[in-house]
């Protein structure tokens, strides 16, 4: 998908470097027909399912009416992303509600459009979802957020169901929470929401998430009460490297037997990072060059300010020069921020001629890159185009 022609950088078949004439750098540049690809080849993974695409990975409008329009719903955690769901023109029943810390307004303005989920994060949130139900005169459709206790292999900070973690309802407290909803006149239940975590490759994995939904769906037959729906959350992860991402087939494959015997009716799933990190890049441009400590630094004009993912978590994505050159050469390129954490790469290969004003890529840019920019050293957010 992103490939060199003529020694000019293209992203599915669009040269980057001419995008640069008419946008200040940095900028994040996404493919379109990259996104809805992986979009198809999920909804045919998962054809009795609906995808809740996530917004915190992408917000650009753009993107996201073309979701919309491509069928697909949104999962949204606060009143920006919800009006963000509603400006692209996905459809409220197309639409869930997830996040430990809703605010009123948001809960209120989703259950009066008629959302197709609340998942209700803890106990404690249910005084609050009914009050908003009353407020609004309109029953809520609720799913509980389990919390199983997963420890799976990915960054800690994208461990959001494990032992400790601050998110969902432990599975002791599943059936009370369950029965207090199907018994509550202002609530619908729906049934459970298992986001297992973040960026996961590895089928062990997926085959914890899918005992531990059998588990919760298990309890919560045996205490009487069915569960038609089953939202998995997002998670699947992609590489970052050459090597080929796991595919949603591959996950479908150890997922859906866990639950098939168990009286499921609908599936849903709330992907992000899959579908889009691909998808993009982000364009810096190189302001200055510097040889120091036995190292080539290069210094460009957007570092964790507008790609926060290296310094946060360790991540490491590609870099690649816009303009191919030879011979190539180890560079650590830092961003302009006035702290060691701003870099962006550590060894990788660049031309040895790279110099001020030169354009490089930084690949996988797509999920929770524009999303996560900040204006850290009063720098403006960098923009995002949509090819
Ligand atoms: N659903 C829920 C409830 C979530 O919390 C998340 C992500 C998703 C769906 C989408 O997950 P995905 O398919 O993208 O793995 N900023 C981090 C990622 C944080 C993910 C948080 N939750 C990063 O840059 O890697």
């Amino acid at each position: 998908m992103l490939t060199y022609h003529d020694r000019q950088l293209h992203l599915n078949g669009h040269a980057l470097a001419p995008l640069a004439y008419g946008v200040a750098t940095p900028f994040y540049v996404y493919s379109l027909d990259a996104v809805l690809q992986r979009a198809r080849a999920f909804q045919q993974a998962f054809p009795r399912a609906w995808l809740a695409f996530a917004l915190k990975a992408n917000r650009h409008l753009p993107l996201l009416r073309a979701l919309a329009a491509a069928g697909l719903g949104a999962d949204v955690v606060s009143l920006g992303e919800w009006r963000a769901a509603l400006a692209a023109g996905f459809p409220p029943a197309r639409i869930v509600v997830n996040g430990n810390a809703k605010s009123d307004a948001l809960l209120r303005a989703a259950i009066a459009a008629g959302v197709a989920s609340i998942n209700l994060d803890a106990a404690e949130e249910l005084p609050r979802v009914v009050d908003a139900a009353r407020a609004v005169g309109r029953r809520a459709a609720v799913a509980v957020r389990v919390n199983p206790g997963l420890d799976v292999h990915t960054h800690p900070h994208l461990q959001v169901a494990a032992r400790g973690s601050h998110f969902g309802v432990p599975l002791t407290r599943l059936v009370e929470v369950a029965q207090t909803i199907a018994r509550t006149p202002e609530l619908a239940w729906q049934g459970i929401h298992l986001h297992p975590g973040s960026q996961l490759l590895q089928p062990e994995d997926w085959h914890a998430w899918g005992r531990a939904a059998r588990a919760a769906i298990t309890r919560l037959r045996a205490a009487g009460l069915p569960v038609p729906q089953v939202n998995w959350g997002g998670g699947l992860g992609i590489t970052y490297t050459e090597e080929p991402d796991p595919t949603p087939a591959d996950l479908a494959a150890v997922l859906l037997p866990y639950v098939a015997d168990l009286g499921v009716e609908r599936h849903i799933f709330e992907p992000g990072r899959y579908l889009v990190a691909r998808a993009g890049v982000l364009v810096v441009r190189v302001v200055q060059v510097k040889r120091a400590w036995g190292r080539r630094f290069v210094a460009v004009d957007g570092g964790m300010n507008a790609l926060l993912r290296p310094a946060l978590y360790g991540a490491r994505h590609r870099v690649w020069p816009v303009v191919q050159g030879e011979p190539n050469g180890p560079a650590t390129v830092v961003g302009p921020n006035c702290e060691s954490a701003d870099v962006l790469a550590r060894d990788v290969p660049l031309p040895e001629d790279l110099g001020p004003g030169d354009l490089l890529a930084v690949l996988d840019a797509g999920a929770y890159g524009a999303t996560m920019a900040n204006g850290y050293n009063a720098r403006p957010l960098p923009a995002e185009l949509l090819v």
